[in-house]
């Protein structure tokens, strides 16, 4: 098969590579569709120390080969019994695994749901990875009502941009920050109310201004302490990325006095990922496709990612 290696180095190579062999439990799926994630970054910047080469890529859909079914593929393997966290033998599809940027790729058969019928191929590879984020950080972990308000902090973000809509149709005001005007105009058209553009304004000010948030959606990391501001009493900070830095230093009084939480979150259990999948087939939103290239072209992808230049989720065709 074709498929998009690392090598030492970082060195990306589209090559012909040897086909998965299934083991124990596995199946093989023929790829239609890939998408990107910071961690194929992460990945390929060596931060995870994998067994090279490796085939990158956590999200994927396509067609199970011995049975035919149209699935999208659950990248959280092995997440253990809990659903308060994952157990020690969970693992990413991507590393240390073969992951799906690639033709064909061999998962668990229990890592496959049925793909939603209305997403197209590029959309339907788009929504695993980020959106089990957004929706374990919004109600596995915030627990989310009807009613409240939410910031999601990077709009431009992949899981900001389910952020935004699973919050929406959860009956959240969700408010947005940016470093652009167009990506918060985006974000409106996805059902943001107001959105500030973090780069110019204080935005801090402009969300206690408007009276504060029940939920921040924070995977910037070095922000915690503005996100913790910007909460009402009792409010809840759910955090998962260090984009902007990972060291942050809080103010101890002001987060006890307000009995505020900050929540670490990581991807999402089994049921996570079906609650996911319902919210879809609930739903009349669709994963937002920022671009979308042949597999041959991950380099190019990637590079979009670094820049931030995108909204939404990038995707690599497979076949
Ligand atoms: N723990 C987990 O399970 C898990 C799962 C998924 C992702 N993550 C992490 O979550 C983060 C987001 O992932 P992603 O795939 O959505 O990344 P992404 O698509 O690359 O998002 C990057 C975006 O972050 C925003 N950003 C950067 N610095 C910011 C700042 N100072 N303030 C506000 N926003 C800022 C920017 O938004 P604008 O362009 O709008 O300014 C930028 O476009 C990454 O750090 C990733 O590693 C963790």
């Amino acid at each position: 098969m074709q498929a998009i290696r690392v090598h030492s180095g970082g060195e990306l190579r589209y090559e012909t590579v040897p086909d998965p062999e299934p083991g124990p439990g596995q199946v093989v799926v023929e790829l239609k569709a890939a998408a990107l994630n910071r961690r194929d970054l992460l990945v390929r910047e060596g931060v995870y120390p994998y067994p090279l080469p490796l085939v990158l890529g956590s999200d994927g859909a396509g067609v199970r080969r011995d049975t035919g079914a149209e699935v999208v593929i659950n990248p959280g393997v092995h997440w253990g019994p809990s659903e308060e966290a994952s157990g020690p033998e969970f693992e990413i599809l991507g590393g240390p695994d073969h992951g799906t940027f690639a033709e064909l790729v061999a998962v668990p058969a229990e890592n496959l749901f049925p793909k939603p019928a209305r997403l197209s191929w590029e959309e339907a590879a788009a929504l695993p990875l980020a959106g089990v984020t957004a929706y374990r950080a919004l109600f596995g972990r915030a627990r989310l009502r009807n009613g409240e308000r939410v910031l999601v902090l990077g709009a431009g973000s992949g899981v900001s941009s389910f952020a935004v809509q699973l919050a929406v149709q959860g009956g959240a005001e969700v408010l947005v920050t940016s470093s652009s005007d167009e990506k918060l105009a985006r974000a409106r058209e996805l059902g943001a109310t107001a959105g500030v553009n973090y780069g110019t304004e204080d935005w801090v000010a402009w969300a206690k201004d408007r009276g504060g948030v029940d939920v921040v959606i924070d995977s910037v990391g070095s922000t915690w302490p503005q996100s913790l501001e910007c909460l009402r009493p009792g409010g809840r900070c759910v955090v998962f990325g260090a984009t902007g830095g990972t060291d942050a230093q809080l103010p101890v009084r002001p987060f006890y006095f307000a009995q505020w939480s900050l929540l670490g979150t990581r991807m999402g259990s089994p049921a996570d990922f079906a609650g996911l999948i319902a919210a879809v087939e609930h739903g009349a939103w669709c994963p937002v496709v920022d671009s979308v290239r042949p597999l041959e072209q991950a380099a190019e992808a990637l590079s979009r990612l670094q820049d931030g230049g995108h909204f939404g989720k990038l995707v690599l065709s497979c076949s």
